[in-house]
């Protein structure tokens, strides 16, 4: 199973919190992520470490009306990969989304003192029980993305989670050749470098903007889903959704892709 077109969504680490619940920008936030939803960013990524919970509460909120419009990915943190940890998680996730089921459930980060077979027999039963409708991971090396695969006994990984941005490329060395052969989707986190890109000056990057008629942060965006990969940008700010969302709809030619990396 693959991820919904297009190719481009959000992100909400630190909408209502990061580490610890923090209520300040719950309206702001719900706003961003509506706008998003109608300029056509469908996917959004969160997780129940996010605030505490609150950044599911709030994407619940945003999506409560167009629920189906919305692909919601969520994660299990990784001091909740025992077998009923893992179920309690989800319903957890699942009470504050407002959702009978979420989109695709991903585990966050590996941990060597779970056994993956009892982390992955869980994730298995989600979606027998129909409370997620794929699961993949997060942070997995490709050896951990084998044995993941290798505990599932009638469903096969959907995604890998893992940063990735114009300045983060450790994964194309592995990871992304590994997921590319196994039909795994790739999703690129910070693919802003947290918002650092839109401040470098990059003489192709320049000369790209002015051909294509795009923002710096619209051509590095463009630049992960022209490789078929899913860019989740986080803002809580109007105009930098809209400008986010300007990266949709349009490819760089595959020449200009490699004139990036390359630079
Ligand atoms: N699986 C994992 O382990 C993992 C790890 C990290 C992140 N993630 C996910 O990936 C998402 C994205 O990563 P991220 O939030 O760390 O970094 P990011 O999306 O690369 O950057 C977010 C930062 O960029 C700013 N920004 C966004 N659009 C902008 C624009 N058009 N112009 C200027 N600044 C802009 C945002 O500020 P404003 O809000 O003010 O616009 C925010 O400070 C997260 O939110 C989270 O959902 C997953």
């Amino acid at each position: 199973m693959h991820l919904p077109n297009p190719h481009l969504g959000m992100g909400t680490w630190g909408m209502g919190g990061t580490w610890e619940r923090d209520p300040a920008n719950i309206d702001a936030s719900i706003e961003a992520l509506r706008l998003g939803l109608s300029l056509g960013l469908r996917i959004i990524d969160v997780a129940e470490l996010y605030g505490r919970g609150l950044s599911e509460e709030i994407v619940g909120r945003a999506v409560a009306e167009h629920r189906p419009d919305a692909y919601i990915i969520s994660k299990v943190w990784k001091t909740h990969l025992r077998y009923e940890d893992v179920l309690r998680a989800a319903d957890s996730s699942l009470e504050r989304l407002g959702t009978d089921y979420i989109d695709l459930y991903l585990v966050h980060w590996p941990n060597a003192d779970v056994p993956l077979s009892e982390t992955m027999r869980a994730m298995e039963k989600l979606v027998d029980d129909k409370m997620v409708r794929a699961i993949g991971v997060s942070n997995f090396t490709p050896e951990l993305m084998e044995e993941a695969q290798g505990h599932l006994k009638h469903t096969t990984l959907t995604a890998n989670e893992i940063e990735y941005n114009l300045h983060a490329r450790d994964a194309e060395q592995g990871i992304i050749p590994y997921c590319r052969a196994h039909d795994i989707d790739i999703i690129a986190y910070r693919p802003l470098a947290k918002g650092a890109l839109a401040r470098h000056t990059n003489s192709v990057l320049d000369e790209l903007a002015k051909k294509y008629g795009k923002t710096h942060n619209q051509i590095v965006l463009n630049w992960i889903t022209s490789q078929n990969m899913i860019a989740i940008p986080k803002s809580s700010n109007l105009a930098h959704i809209k400008e986010n969302a300007g990266a949709l709809n349009w490819n760089l030619e595959p020449d200009d892709v490699e004139r990036l990396r390359a630079a």
